[in-house]
């Protein structure tokens, strides 16, 4: 138990200095055992097919690399019961469940979690989601960005540092984003940011 305590530990650490790279992969399968019909997914949709949500009814167990979401309405909007989240950005995860309500589906962020990023979400006022509605990826390559949108969650990547700016245009009270993990997520409360910039001074 404590020799596998301590090779999970050497794990997470070893991740965190590789920056391991994926490309996120989903996959239904109707059987309880991994088998049976199956349906994979590689891309963000912001509208399923009838096959497919039924599919997503359907299904009895499920792998996925990456981080995974499902939202019961078209465009990423979120409803009121439990949404299909699943999450490795290590590897893949394997899990036996089903029953779920999904009208659209996404990878969160970048399709490469060792890409330097920053995103935003608009998320559902008064829901609690923070990670719905649109999204917004700004890569460390664009530098800065200013949104048009408060979001209500902020998701980083790439190990990336970040300045976050309450007025647009970099101005205003700011705050700095120093990631602890590789995706490093941030749900935003009272402080509204409606710009940013890559690094912290
Ligand atoms: C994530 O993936 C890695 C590599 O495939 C695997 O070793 C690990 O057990 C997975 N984590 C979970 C929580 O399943
Ligand atoms: C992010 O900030 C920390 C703390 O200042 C620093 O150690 C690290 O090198 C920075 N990372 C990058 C990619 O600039
Ligand atoms: C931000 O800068 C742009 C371009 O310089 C300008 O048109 C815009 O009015 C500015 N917005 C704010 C809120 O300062």
């Amino acid at each position: 138990m404590l020799s596998r305590y301590i090779f999970t530990i050497a794990i997470f650490h070893g991740l965190i200095s590789l920056c391991m790279s994926y490309f996120p992969q989903l996959t239904l399968y109707s059987g309880h055992n991994y088998d049976g019909d199956r349906v994979t997914f590689s891309t963000k949709r912001s509208s399923l097919t009838p096959l497919e949500e039924e599919f997503f009814r359907s299904a009895r167990s499920y792998c996925v690399t990456g981080w995974w979401r499902g939202y019961e309405n078209a465009n990423f909007v979120a409803g009121s019961s439990n949404p299909f989240n699943a999450n490795n950005v290590s590897g893949i995860s394997c899990w036996r469940n089903g029953d779920k309500i999904t009208k659209s589906l996404r990878f969160m962020g970048p399709s490469d979690t060792s890409t330097s990023a920053i995103s935003a979400y608009n998320g559902v006022p008064n829901s609690g989601d923070h990670y719905s509605g649109i999204e917004v990826i700004v890569l460390a390559t664009e530098y800065e960005a200013s949104f048009d949108f408060a979001p209500s969650g902020l998701l980083i990547t790439g190990m990336s540092n970040w300045t976050a700016f309450y007025e647009r245009n970099f101005t205003g009270p700011s705050t700095c984003f120093i990631p602890t993990s590789e995706i490093y997520t941030v749900s935003l409360g009272t402080f509204q940011v409606l710009s940013v910039r890559l690094g912290c001074n």
